[in-house]
């Protein structure tokens, strides 16, 4: 078992950071942008998403769902960060995120304190919400069901709220009995809809746990425990649950992926100067 912190060690420099803010040259995608233009941008997030996760250690689970529920609409756009004007439609308010997606606010301190070490704006939204993500354990959508079984790893940290489990717990049988009698208690038939159960027994690590509990039928969410279910990708779960160094490497993997999904690069895209607004013209 490795803490969340350990995790981000390792994982640090795998990810490529978009050049999107690069309107000189050209678009595309480059590790070393940011040591160009303004080098104390990673350090200064890194430390930024560790103060914040040893402020409140769910942040860090928090933060990387905001930057997949970024990527899986229309791309890893920032577009999720924006607020509503009459113009925009937030995805704030989609069913999948409101009352739910959380670390706005960690995102606002990262982003003014980056625009202030650095003079201007140059980070994207888009980079700071993937590399927070990253710093936080770490197709249409031109993933696969491998990369789908691993990503949903990211619920070995975290949190859901009663709402979300409900149903799975009251009314399925492809449960531990004795589990949905434990999880009864914190999430009643009525009421307590934001009462929180980790996704997993150890909340704060970036572990193999989530997928043992998988396959002890202790999937808190229903849409985790249908990989483990007589189906294809049962396989795999029982692979990342004895093998923690593929599941890592393959995470790292499927998060790269998934982080390059429909990038706005070069032109196609703007440093907003707010993340909750589009810059006026
Ligand atoms: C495959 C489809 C997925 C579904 C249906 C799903 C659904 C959910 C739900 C219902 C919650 C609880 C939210 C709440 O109670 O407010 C949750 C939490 C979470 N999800 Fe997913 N998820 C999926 C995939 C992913 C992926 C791919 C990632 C990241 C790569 C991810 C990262 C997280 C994290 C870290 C949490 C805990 C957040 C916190 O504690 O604040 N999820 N997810």
């Amino acid at each position: 078992m490795v803490n969340v912190s350990a995790f981000i060690d390792s994982t640090v420099g795998i990810l490529g950071v978009n050049e999107r803010a690069n309107r000189e040259t050209d678009s595309g995608l480059s590790t070393k942008y940011y040591d160009r233009v303004c080098p104390k941008v990673l350090p200064t997030i890194k430390r930024m998403v560790e103060d914040a996760v040893a402020q409140e250690r769910r942040m860090g689970a928090s933060l990387l769902r905001l930057h997949f529920h970024d990527c899986f609409v229309n791309g890893c756009d920032a577009s999720v960060l924006l607020d509503q004007t009459s113009t925009i439609d937030t995805e704030k308010n989609a069913g999948a995120n409101v009352n739910s997606a959380r670390g706005f606010e960690v995102i606002d301190r990262i982003k003014s304190e980056v625009n202030k070490i650095c003079g201007r704006p140059v980070v994207s939204c888009a980079d700071i919400l993937t590399i927070a993500a990253r710093d936080s354990v770490v197709a249409h959508l031109w993933l696969d069901e491998e990369d789908l079984v691993v990503l949903s790893g990211a619920h070995t940290p975290g949190f859901a709220q009663c709402f979300t489990f409900r149903d799975h717990i009251y009314n399925d049988r492809n449960i531990d009995p004795a589990f949905a009698d434990h999880l009864r208690t914190i999430c009643p038939r009525v009421g307590g809809d934001s009462n929180l159960a980790p996704l997993d027994p150890t909340p704060s690590s970036f572990d193999t746990k989530y997928f043992n509990n998988l396959m002890r039928r202790r999937g808190v969410l229903k849409s985790d425990q249908v990989l483990f279910n007589n189906g294809e990708t049962g396989e795999l779960v029982s692979k990342y649950n004895e093998d923690k160094t593929k599941f890592f490497k393959d995470f790292a993997k499927s998060m790269i992926k998934m982080g390059k999904i429909n990038l706005l690069t070069g032109n196609r895209g703007q440093v907003r100067d707010n993340y909750r607004r589009v810059n006026s013209q």
